[in-house]
């Protein structure tokens, strides 16, 4: 049966609402939140809530140490200041990432060098490393971008043999393993986020995580002030004896998110059931490019990204028009599609003007960093073809399952099979947008 596309003015294959946002909430979760009321304990780096999820969590992933923390910036940001890594120091970072995992650097005051990423998982290309280490750099993050782990045994030989750090951006992958280890537990730090998109959610919130004793105590002290924690009583001494931050979680997001984690292995679960029938739903359109997942290693979909090529499908359209018409057809079908990270991190005009702090341009001025860098997004082809051409599908998520799917499978045949009717509205005005788990129109 050919149906009318909804852009051509015909009904849409998925109806409105039918995209379930994340995540599901239960009774657990309300039972969580009303455990702080009772407990009257609130916040503070001791709160019972605060200190039993960090030892559920360190048990999670298999390490020594974990601090909950405010935020997955936090956490980044303690790990490289925590390592020493500061003034004068390079610190390699993918060209294709969510900003934090580069302005985790700035924030350190050191220097982000951009090393581009791999064709067929968009995690850093660890080919492309070594030719930018010097004898500045420091550390590398490498981020297990979109839920699939990054090429650690590659990258922990390169850290390796030039004595670096590596701190693993592990954001967008709870749960995910290499080659059987957790995502986490590899590198010699590592940070995850807890904000509401996240596979585990807690609101806000993040982890710093090491196994290293020495660390972990200049993490503490940099979670709460720079502060000195008193050994027996682990309260507070009120003398800092280093610069510190406040990242500390509060008690609410730490009982959330311990109700959360309970449920978090059996909602990967469903979002990699839900994935791998996108794949095979979207198989048959060979110009259609699915998450390729190397075999030593799970992906956890913390987003479900797909790329489109117009020569393929035979439309004369450069990649960037053809996917924007794809976008608006879907989302005229009720798909939930579009794009997120619009360009190479190196392109953004943080990198392009370098006003750094203040007015004077730091931390590229200071007088411990003498040299010049200059940022380029075409510096980093793979990175920018993908911004190009990606879009996410979003509904992959629980609740939601494989009827919503079926439903998103009736939206590919009708769009995918009359693509002249896609190309004649490819200028029509409407804008599919990012809004957190789901994409609306503007
Ligand atoms: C790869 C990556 N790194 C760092 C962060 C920062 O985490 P947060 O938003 O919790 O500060 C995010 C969050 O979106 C992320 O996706």
């Amino acid at each position: 049966m050919t149906q009318k596309l909804a852009i051509d003015g015909g009904p849409r294959a998925v109806p409105e609402n039918a995209i379930k946002p994340w995540p599901p909430i239960d009774d657990t979760d309300r039972e969580a939140l009303l455990r702080v009321f009772d407990n009257q304990i609130l916040c503070g780096a001791g709160g019972p809530e605060t200190v039993a999820l960090q030892k559920e969590w360190a048990e999670y992933i298999g390490r020594k140490h974990c601090l909950a923390t405010n935020s997955g910036t936090a956490a980044l940001h303690m790990s490289l200041a925590a390592a020493g890594i500061g003034p004068g120091d390079e610190v390699i970072v993918p060209a294709y990432t969510f900003l934090a995992s580069a302005s985790c650097v700035l924030h350190a005051n050191a220097i982000p060098v951009f090393v581009d990423i791999d064709e067929r998982t968009y995690t850093i290309d660890p080919r492309l490393i070594e030719e930018k280490i010097t004898e500045r750099t420091k550390a590398i993050i490498p981020v297990h971008l979109h839920g699939l782990p990054a090429d650690m045994d590659e990258i922990m030989a390169i850290a390796r043999k030039h004595n670096l750090i590596v701190i693993e951006d592990a954001c967008q992958a709870h749960g995910a393993t290499y080659k059987g280890k957790k995502v986490g537990s590899i590198g010699d730090f590592a940070a995850f986020s807890l904000n509401s998109s996240k596979n585990l959610c807690g609101a806000e919130g993040g982890f710093f995580m090491t196994d290293n004793d020495y660390w972990a105590m200049r993490g503490d002290m940099l979670r709460m002030f720079g502060d000195e924690i008193d050994d027996e009583t682990k309260l507070r001494v009120y003398n800092a004896s280093i610069l510190g931050f406040m990242y500390r979680m509060q008690e609410f997001t730490a009982a959330f998110t311990r109700a959360q984690l309970k449920r978090l292995d059996a909602n990967n679960a469903i979002r990699q059931r839900n994935c791998e029938y996108l794949t095979e739903i979207l198989k048959e359109y060979e110009w259609v490019t699915t998450p390729y997942v190397p075999p030593d290693r799970t992906h956890v979909y913390w987003m479900y990204v797909v790329r489109f090529d117009p020569k393929k499908a035979g439309v004369n359209l450069s990649p960037r028009e053809f996917r924007i018409a794809l976008e608006k057809a879907l989302h005229m079908e009720g798909v939930g599609v579009g794009q997120w990270q619009i360009m190479p991190v190196p392109a953004q005009d943080l990198f392009q003007t370098k006003m750094g702090y203040g007015s004077r341009g730091c931390p590229w001025t200071c007088h411990f960093y003498s040299k010049e860098i200059t940022y380029r997004g075409e510096d980093y082809p793979v990175a920018s073809r993908l911004c190009e051409d990606y879009t996410v599908i979003v509904g992959t998520n629980p609740p939601n399952g494989t009827e919503l799917l079926d439903m998103y499978a009736e939206a590919f045949r009708k769009v995918f099979k009359n693509l002249d009717v896609v190309v004649k509205h490819k200028d029509d005005p409407i804008v599919a947008h990012y809004r957190g788990s789901i994409f609306m129109a503007a």
